[in-house]
């Protein structure tokens, strides 16, 4: 196939050189930097011709995105969470949207882990001390254990299931609300299930685990804050927007929590000037959960791949609205 006449598509993500080849060997690819319009910087004749996209969260791809690339198939997000996509909108533009289920999920529980271990053992105050040079006045003030400490995870997907197991291992009661019922993590004894209320009543570290969605926006604030252990901590490795900032700001400040651990904020990337920089009992990370070289790297392939079997014509391994695939496998 000439060059010209292979299905045209958008990358907004970074490819490795090897990926790029085997791309660009079935596509004919647009470059276009992370976070912009894909319509907006397109002529005319490749809006008209473009058939996929790769992109990651920063980009959004809403109903007048969809609207003005008529022939666009699929949308594949190097992420797995998709609220820079209006999904409902995709469906029924009948347009595929894919993600990166699976392949992340240890690389975010480990942070999890790694941010609730930093919390009871006050790592980032510990640094401070050491380097201060406050040891040599004494001895650096006493932490906590985590073994027989509960967990709760809002939460009991993917990412849950493998914090649930490593929380497990390490000794911790472990707690979940969700949905739905995960049976098979109960008779593994991994988690047990709580109602929302008492999740956050119980728990010494409340950690989350949902997508972001119109239905979770802002869902925890104020009120959950409040139903917290004055002595539990507050870790959120999901999406900023599950939580209600201004409410959680004003609860790790008034005590009403002892402190969080935060990979993902509302603002992202968080100014340096945010009032969560100056908190003393909060440790930030700036969304990294997957972001180690072997997960983003696995994250990317699969990425890559969604596209190039979407495209292609071929079921891909990780479809957000699996119906707008069977609706068009129907047709054929
Ligand atoms: C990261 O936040 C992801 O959704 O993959």
């Amino acid at each position: 196939m000439s060059a010209s006449s292979l299905p045209t598509v958008v990358v907004s993500a970074p490819l490795p050189a090897d990926l790029r080849e085997r791309l660009a060997a079935r596509c004919s690819i647009i470059d276009v930097p992370a976070g912009q319009s894909p319509a907006q910087t397109l002529d005319a004749a490749q809006r008209e011709a473009l058939v996929g996209i790769l992109c990651t969260m920063k980009t959004r791809i809403q109903r007048d995105e969809l609207a003005a690339l008529p022939k666009l198939k699929v949308v594949s997000n190097f992420a797995v969470g998709f609220d820079n996509i209006d999904v409902p909108a995709a469906t029924e533009a009948n347009v595929l949207v894919c993600n990166t289920p699976g392949v992340l999920d240890k690389a975010v529980a480990d942070l999890t882990l790694g941010l609730l271990i930093c919390l009871a053992r006050n790592m980032v105050g510990g640094d401070a001390f050491v380097r201060s040079g406050q040891w040599a006045r004494g001895a650096a003030p006493l932490t906590s254990d985590i073994r027989g400490k509960t967990l709760g995870l809002l939460g009991m997907g993917r990412i849950g299931r493998e914090v649930a197991r490593m929380a497990c291992a390490l000794g911790m009661e472990v707690i979940y609300h969700n949905r739905s019922h995960d049976e098979a993590a109960e008779r593994e004894g991994l988690a047990q299930y709580r109602e929302r209320d008492a999740l956050f009543a119980e728990s010494d570290f409340l950690s989350v685990h949902i997508p972001l969605s119109p239905s979770t926006r802002h869902g925890i604030g104020k009120r959950e804050f409040s139903l917290m252990k004055p002595s539990a901590y507050f870790i959120n490795t999901a999406r900023g927007g599950v939580v209600n900032e201004a409410e959680m700001i004003e609860a790790l400040k008034t005590g009403v929590i002892a402190g969080a651990g935060l990979d993902v904020m509302e603002t992202e990337p968080l100014p340096g000037d945010h009032p969560l920089c100056s908190l003393s009992n909060v440790v930030l990370q700036a969304h990294v959960g997957s972001a180690t070289v072997e997960t983003r790297r696995a994250m990317i392939d699969l990425a890559a791949q969604n596209l190039l079997d979407a495209v292609g014509g071929t079921k891909p391994a990780a479809m957000v609205n699996p119906a707008v695939w069977e609706a068009g496998a129907a047709k054929a």
